[in-house]
């Protein structure tokens, strides 16, 4: 199918309709100043379970230029990487401006920023509002959309660096790193929990000077150390760290083997920020649970918070990435 062949997001049939076709039109109607549009859009929108989350999901299947929308379409008709990467669960500008709350699950995320109520209050307050409360909630899925779109541009060269080797939170932090870095030829990189060690000795074949440490090392290897970060003495500083799947708050608490309770406590932060050259960026990538630690503890311990902007492929809702820049 052509671009311009693409149907737009609402069918304007209403037997057939999705939910998010049904609440695009009630949407577009109600901002194109067709009152009568207000009441089924209000009904809609109390009918979700998860407000932040129907909302982004309208954004995603419906709104968007031609561009975008073809590009949104081919991803949600792939089976593989559509349930691995549902778009309408990102950090999107528009729902969370500022914050990455990266220590909460992303709909708890979504959820705590009020983005999507502010939109419903401003739809109910009054229906003379009704009408520039629509457009204004218009116009955010439609950014929305247009930055799912432009997440989708990274993945082609993730999905192709997936390998045997490397999975797919260790490819989102070397893709991090080279956006954030431009690369890690001759970089000082420290990987926390390499564990097989297959991302470290892709950054050992990028040209990086990379080092591992581990508390249990499956792999022998002149630049893998075995012993707990937090502690062992390191040839830092390093302009990069990454850790996957290392600081993963509820399996730390509930004391898995491969997890050491201090990897929640601020000692992380704390020793992340020794081992950083200024101006590192350290780079965490979780596969079921966030973040153990919050923006400010981040701020406190010296880093500044950066925006990923990157698709995160995680497991729809719990994992979570984070990436800091030492000050
Ligand atoms: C779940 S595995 C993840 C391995 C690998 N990063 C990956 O993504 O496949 C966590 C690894 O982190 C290591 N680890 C956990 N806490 C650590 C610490 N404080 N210092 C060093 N290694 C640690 C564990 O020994 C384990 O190998």
């Amino acid at each position: 199918m052509t671009e311009s062949a693409l149907p737009p997001g609402g069918t304007g049939d209403d037997s057939e309709a999705s939910p998010e076709s049904r609440l695009w039109d009630a949407l577009q109607a109600l901002a194109a100043g067709r009152a009568e549009a207000r009441a089924p859009l209000l009904e809609e929108l109390a009918a979700a379970p998860h407000l932040a989350s129907a909302l982004t999901s309208l954004a995603v299947h419906c709104a968007g230029s031609p561009s975008a929308r073809a590009r949104i379409a081919a991803h949600l008709a792939d089976p593989k990487w559509s349930i691995w990467l549902p778009l309408h669960l990102q950090e999107y500008r528009t729902a969370l401006p500022a914050d990455a709350r990266f220590h909460q699950t992303l709909m708890d995320a979504l959820a705590d920023s009020g983005w999507a109520q502010a939109h419903l209050q401003a739809l109910q307050s009054s229906a003379d509002a009704g009408v520039s409360a629509a457009r204004a909630l218009e116009s955010d899925l439609e950014a929305i959309a247009e930055e799912a779109a432009g997440l989708l541009s990274h993945l082609p060269a993730m999905r192709a660096r997936i390998t045997s080797t490397l999975h797919v939170l260790q490819v989102q932090a070397l893709m991090r790193a080279e956006l954030l870095l431009g690369g890690l030829q001759g970089r000082k990189v420290l990987e926390v929990g390499p564990q097989e060690g297959g991302l470290l000795l892709e950054m050992i074949r990028l040209g990086a000077d990379a080092t591992g440490i581990d508390l249990g090392p499956q792999l022998q290897h002149p630049r893998i150390i075995t012993g707990d970060f937090l502690h062992t003495e390191l040839p830092g500083p390093f302009e990069f760290i990454a850790a996957t799947a290392v600081f993963e708050s509820s399996s730390c608490a509930r004391g898995e083997p491969d997890s050491d309770a201090r990897n929640n406590s601020p000692a992380v932060l704390k020793r992340l920020h020794e081992l950083a050259a200024p101006g590192a960026i350290v780079v965490l990538e979780n596969v079921m649970f966030p973040i153990p630690f919050t923006r400010e503890d981040a701020e406190r311990a010296g880093f500044e918070v950066l925006r990923s902007r990157l698709p995160a492929i995680n497991l729809r809702t719990g994992g979570r990435s984070c990436a800091l820049k030492r000050a």
